[in-house]
């Protein structure tokens, strides 16, 4: 073999061998570039997947409020344990001044009510047979609810009640003197609506510390002025309470100071005499 042709055989192997190695490594980065692909195309999906299945949640709970908010919202139901539910302030903070002022509105509704609604499901969180129950069926029957957490219902269940019933019972357009039913029932228990404010004044004046003062159906059916400590409820001794006002420092110290009794005397001036004739209507039935 001549030099020449030695020469020309090693060219064709090299340049033979150069396309080999270039058509591989394209194969292998075709290879490589489809895995990659279909990974892609698998994330992509997956991310649909999963944006579809939290879409429908999030699209059923917009459309229907839980049956516990819908129940916080009617006054004519007990009150849910499943969650309990802070209900909406019926009007502005400062609807109710110059009697109650904004402030004090706000602080009692957005942070010490929802407190014990938060503290309430806290301790219910561990006994979910319970939440069945409203919250007015647990501390009618507290005995019945486990010691561990008896105290925390009683306390924050007993707040709960307590304040939904208050919010409802004032309004920016009450005051004056009571009518329909109640009114004639005051009168016919007290002689006087003018009575009636001196004895509840004088109840919630008296009650030693925090605590409410009550209008009451009793168990014998007859209206009756009571006063409970803490955040205790007429409900847990049978009782309904037809009305009642918060004496806590809370409900009335950034405007009153330590003075209860002026407090008391001007509260008249928000009551909402058509809510309290429901719940009275609600007693007698
Ligand atoms: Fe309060």
């Amino acid at each position: 073999m001549s030099e020449r042709t030695r020469n020309y055989n090693y060219s064709r192997k090299t340049l033979t061998n150069n396309w080999e190695y270039r058509l591989k490594s394209l194969l292998r980065r075709c290879g490589s570039t489809r895995f990659a692909g279909s990974l892609v195309l698998v994330g992509l999906c997956s991310f649909l997947a999963l944006l579809i299945f939290a879409y429908q949640p999030m699209a059923q709970t917009r459309e229907q409020p839980s049956p516990s908010v819908a129940q916080a919202a009617t006054t004519d139901s007990e009150l849910s344990a499943s969650p309990a539910v802070l209900p909406p302030l019926p009007y502005a903070y400062d609807a109710l001044e110059p009697y109650i002022d904004a402030e004090t509105m706000e602080l009692h509704h957005d942070r010490h009510h929802a407190t014990y609604v938060e503290n309430f499901n806290e301790a219910l969180a561990n006994y979910p047979d319970l939440q069945n129950q409203t919250v007015e069926a647990m501390l009618r029957d507290l005995d019945n609810v486990p010691e561990d957490i008896r105290e925390k219902v009683r306390n924050n269940g007993g707040g709960h009640v307590n304040h939904t019933m208050f919010w409802e019972i004032m309004s920016p357009d009450g005051g004056g003197e009571p009518t329909g039913a109640i009114a004639e029932a005051i009168n016919q228990s007290f002689g006087s609506f003018a009575q009636f404010q001196e004895e509840f004044e004088q109840a919630g004046k008296d009650r030693f510390g925090s605590g409410w003062v009550w209008l009451v159906s009793n168990d014998a059916n007859e209206l009756e002025i009571t006063t409970t400590p803490n955040q205790d409820t007429p409900i847990m001794d049978g009782q309904y309470p037809i009305m009642g006002n918060d004496v806590w420092e809370h409900a009335y110290y950034l405007n009153y100071r330590n003075n209860r009794g002026e407090y008391l005397s001007n509260w008249w001036n928000v009551v909402n005499w058509d809510e309290v004739n429901r719940r009275f209507e609600q007693a007698q039935s």
